[in-house]
Parts: structure tokens; sequence; C-alpha cells
């Protein structure tokens, strides 16, 4: 699909669907005007939600509501977007052409492009339905064409397109997405983008004592690997940022079980990792003047024989003893081992991406982004990201209270805060903290309530690919 900036009048167009937008109450554009009478006698005001559409000389007129001026934010431009693309696409068009609002060149392609994202690879069709399908060719972004709004062409293309592609590797199972598949699509990416890649299996693991991971990893027959990739490796020079990620590819609970239902759902547990791949993916396509190392963990969380079980004692790679208190809390402990890997190459900053618990779904629903942090500028950073494309992020507290909760008993850290799962993201942010190397500025990211949607907007059904562009934007405007 071609994506181009152009800045064309309504007449110019002659075929397709061109998507227009107004706010409540404003003079519709000039272009929509001798549609005015029949936008009257349907009441159309602008308001937000709003669509109606027109066909005249082979081309498609959709003009749509965006609400009352003061209530505008840039996540109604991803919506509208996303509506126009799947209206032509439904329509069998090949040609979509989108006038951006003000500031609106980014979200315009952004919702387009992600709602072109479809899963398909396992419906098996026919020949003949696959030749029927007509698909959208081109898509135009109607604004002037300076330098501005081509960058923020080029970033929305980007941003989407990685956010994509983190989708489809979130959706595929766990029978197929293991560890070791993980990493080789890690390895793939490598070669496509240049980045340089190491695989530690469970040898080389043992060898540099990453326990924690390993004790998570002994239940299944999948075994773990930590993945490495680097961009810029040699530009010693530029500053380097480290962003980890969870990659449990299927989050059983181990011994301390999960119930069944909803289970499935715990294919999405690697869903930071997967993250970490759409990160590396967008910095290195985006050529961002930084040095970005990605650190995923990938295990699997099984009940067996060989797993670990509640009350085991773990040394992790920092020499700090973990107690298992409950084999389902095994986000922190891979973690735990990436973290402290992460510290010794002493970046300027730590950006952690987990589904880590399910604690920050009661609190903040499916609507926003645990951020737990040490440092002022760095979260900062984050939650203005976190406005521009519109993944939410709220900040919790980490008092030494709830650090005094993650304590061991016989053992220096306990898995698990309280059996009541009192404050339960917070002392799971507290327990990744013990990890942190000194001086170290660390913020973790628990996404555990945006890694899939039963419905949303513009990114419909199933894994979100949220947290990919919030981290590459935080990184592309680094200040530490
Ligand atoms: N992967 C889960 C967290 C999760 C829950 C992600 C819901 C997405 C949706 C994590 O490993 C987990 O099981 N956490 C436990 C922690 C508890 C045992 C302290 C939880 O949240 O119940
Ligand atoms: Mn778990
Ligand atoms: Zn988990």
């Amino acid at each position: 699909m071609e994506i181009k900036l152009k800045s064309l009048r309504l007449n110019e167009i002659k075929e397709g669907v061109v998507a227009g937008a107004v706010f409540e109450k404003e003079e519709i554009p000039q272009e929509f005007k001798k549609f005015g009478d029949r936008l009257k006698r349907k009441k159309f005001t602008g308001a937000d939600g709003e669509c109606e559409d027109f066909q005249e000389e082979g081309r498609t007129l959709l003009l749509f509501g965006l609400g009352k001026k003061e209530e505008f934010n840039q996540d109604k431009v991803r919506k509208i977007s996303a509506q126009a693309y799947s209206y032509t696409e439904g329509n069998k068009e090949k040609k979509l052409y989108l006038i951006a609002p003000e500031k609106g060149v980014r979200p315009a392609v952004e919702g387009a492009v992600l709602a072109s994202y479809k899963f398909e690879k396992f419906k098996t069709k026919k020949k003949e339905e696959k030749e029927k399908e007509v698909k959208v060719e081109e898509i135009t972004v109607i604004a002037a064409e300076d330098e501005k709004n081509s960058e923020e062409l080029r970033i929305g293309k980007i941003y989407a397109d990685a956010q994509n592609y983190v989708r489809e590797i979130n959706e595929t199972p766990p029978n197929i997405m293991n560890p070791e598949k993980l990493a080789e699509t890690a390895e793939k990416l490598s070669k496509e983008n240049k980045l340089d890649v190491k695989i530690f299996d469970e040898k080389e693991m043992e060898k540099k004592k990453m326990n924690a991971i390993l004790a998570v990893g002994k239940g299944s027959e999948n075994k773990p690997r930590m993945i490495v990739l680097e961009y810029n490796k040699n530009k010693k020079d530029l500053p380097l940022y480290a962003v980890v990620g969870k990659g449990i590819t299927f989050d059983s609970g181990g011994i301390d079980l999960k119930p069944s239902r909803g289970m499935g759902e715990m294919k999405y547990d690697k869903s930071g990792a997967v993250d970490v791949l759409g990160i590396m993916k967008a910095v290195s396509e985006l050529k961002l003047p930084i040095r970005v190392v990605g650190i995923i963990v990938a295990a699997e969380n099984m009940p067996d024989g060989k797993a670990q079980r509640p009350s085991d004692i773990v040394r992790a790679y920092n020499g700090k003893t973990i107690e298992v208190l409950n084999t389902d809390a095994e986000g922190r402990m891979v973690l735990a081992d990436a973290i402290a890997y992460a510290s010794e190459m002493k970046p300027k900053a730590i950006i952690d991406l987990a589904t880590l618990t399910g604690a920050i779904v009661v609190c903040l629903g499916k609507h926003g982004i645990g951020l737990f942090s040490n440092d002022d500028v760095l979260s900062e950073t984050i939650e203005k990201a976190g406005k521009t494309t519109y993944e939410r992020v709220w900040k919790f507290p980490m008092w030494d209270e709830y650090k005094e909760m993650v304590k061991g008993i016989y053992g220096d850290v306990k898995n698990i805060g309280s059996d009541r799962g009192e404050a339960g993201s917070i002392t799971a942010a507290c327990f990744l903290q013990e990890f942190v190397g000194e001086k170290i500025k660390w913020a973790h990211l628990d996404i555990a309530g945006v890694e899939s949607f039963e419905s949303h907007s513009y990114l419909g059904k199933g894994a979100s690919g949220m947290g990919v562009r919030l981290v590459t934007e935080a990184l592309r405007n680094m200040k530490i």
C-alpha cells in the first residue's frame, strides 16, 4: 500500500473515496458546499461520531463530525481515518484520500494503516476467494507538502507498520510462537533492519547464572531464551538506552495454575517482548541518532514435574535471592535477570514493558498503562509521549512502605507482596527495582490492561501492539 502526501483540491480527485471532517457548528468546507443542502436535510451538525457519504461522478465523499473544537484530540483523527479506511475496503475501492485537519497528518496515517491490519494466516481460503479480494492500493493524505508534514507522514507510517508487525507476532498462538520461535523472529528482524543480535540459550544462561529466568522456564519443554538486539551498537558516542520486554509465550501460572476461564488470553503475556521487537524496528527505520539495546526474556510458564514450586529460593543474575511464593508471579522473575543484565551496560535509562499484573487492570481498566519510575524527567518524557500517541500512562507511587512489602522472609526478596494482592502492581514494580543497577534511571510500564481488546475503535479485536509508538516516541524525545 502506497502512502503519500499531496496538496490537492477536491475537484482534482476523480475516483476513490475522499474523507474530510468538520467541527460541530463549523462551516462546511468550501469543497463540500454543494452537499450543504443534503447535509441540512440530514441534520448533519458535525457532532462527534457523525458520518455521511455522498456518491458523485465516480468518487465518494465522506464527511465526518469531529465534535466540539475545545474537546478535540488527535485520537479522533485516528478513529475517523480508520473508519474511512474500512469504508474504502468494504466498498472495494482502491484509492483513499484523507483531508488532514491541522496537526492531523501523523494520526491520519496511523489510523488507516492500523485499520488495514488483519490476522488471517490460519484461515484456509479458496483460491477464488483470494482472487476476488480488492485491496486498498493507495492512501493520499491531503495537506500542505512541507517538510514538517512529510516528516509526520514518515513517522506515522513507520509507527503504524511497527505496531502491526507486533500485533501479528503477538496474535500467533503459543504452540507456534514459543521462546525459540520468538528468537528466530528476532534474528529475522535483525537481518532485515541491520541490527546486531545475540541469543542466549539455556546453557548460556546457566553459565551466566541467570537463574531466575531458568527457574521460570523449568516447567516447559520449550526452553527459555534471552534475546539481545542492538541498534547503532558501535556508535559509542551516541547515548545508550535499554528497552526490556517480558516474553512469557504462555502463562499457565505454573504450579499455581490459573483458572481455565480466559487462560487462552495468556498467549498475550509476551506483549512486552514483541513490543521491544517493534520498537527496535521503528527506531532503526526512523534512523534515530541514539543507541538502543533491546532485551527480550522469553520463557513458557508451565506446570510439570520439573517446574519450580512455591517456596523455592533462587539466586538471580545480580546475586540477590528470590523466594518464589507464587509461581504465577513469573514475569517479575524473568525481568529481574534481564534488568540486572541491562544495568551492566550502563544505559542512560532502562524502560521495561510487561503484562505484569492483573491488578493494573483493576486500577486502570483497559484504558491506561501503569507507569513506575525512579526518575521524574524520564517519567515526564513517557507521559508526554503517551499524550501524543494516545497510549495513555498513569504514574503510581513507589513509597518505602511498599518496598518493605517485598522484603524476603528467608531470602532477600519475595516474588509477591501480600497474599491478598494489596497494591499488587506497585509491589511488583518494587520487586523489579531491586534489580535495577545503582544510579540507573528506570521506568516500568505495566501494559496488562491494553495488550489486547475485545473491540477497539481503530485496533479492532485481538493483540493491540500498544506500547510500541509510546516508547519509540519517548526515545525520539529523550532529554536524559
Ligand atoms: N501475566 C500475568 C498478569 C496478567 C493478568 C496479564 C491479566 C494480563 C492480564 C502475571 O504473570 C500474573 O499472573 N500475575 C499475577 C501476580 C500475582 C500472583 C501476585 C496476578 O496478577 O494475578
Ligand atoms: Mn503469571
Ligand atoms: Zn505472566
